[in-house]
């Protein structure tokens, strides 16, 4: 097995919207790796109806790494392996951030295994202040009337802010 001159890895998520847990993931694997590429999703495991349309939660991405030049956030549709194929990707990096995530994420990782034995997936933990933060939880508080600014950075935190105002 060799390892490439400059590593690229995915980090695919739904982002809908990304968080500060999100963006400390992505920032982080750039300790280990040359190049990260953020995937959003248009297809999710776990079916879910997306609160964001996929080129809101794409801008929002662009956004919050557009200082980054070693970030690029991307959209994708159809199977991670066949993007990460596209990319030149050797490495799929997920965000765990308690054993709960866990069952989840082995499951994925094993059969996207099985559909490209050469990807590697590697886990990160956020950092501690992040550990109980979701993009499901942000949401229900911001609908709420709750802050949410200590969760999500100033770009995203307006676009909740619009989405939510709609539906009031
Ligand atoms: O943020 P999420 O919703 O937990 O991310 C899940 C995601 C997007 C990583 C996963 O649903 C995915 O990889 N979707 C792309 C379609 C695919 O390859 N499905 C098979 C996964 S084993």
């Amino acid at each position: 097995m060799t390892r490439p001159s400059s590593v690229t890895a995915i980090y695919p998520g739904s982002f809908d919207p990304v968080t500060l847990g999100h963006e400390d993931i992505a920032r982080r694997t750039l300790r280990v790796v040359d190049r990260v590429v953020v995937g959003v999703a248009e297809t999710a495991t776990q079916a879910k109806q997306p609160t964001f349309e996929l080129e809101d939660r794409l801008a929002m991405l662009k956004e919050v790494f557009r200082d980054e030049p070693r970030i690029e956030c991307v959209a994708f549709s159809g199977l991670l392996v066949e993007f990460a194929r596209e990319r030149g990707a050797s490495v799929v990096v997920r965000g765990l951030r308690a054993v709960s995530d866990f069952e989840y994420e082995f499951q994925m990782a094993q059969m996207n295994r099985e559909l490209h034995p050469d990807l590697e997936f590697i886990f990160l933990t956020p950092d501690v202040q992040m550990a109980f933060l979701s993009a499901s939880l942000v949401k229900e508080v911001s609908r709420l009337g709750g802050n949410v600014s200590r969760f999500v950075s100033p770009p995203v935190m307006r676009r909740l802010h619009a989405r939510f105002e709609e539906e009031r």
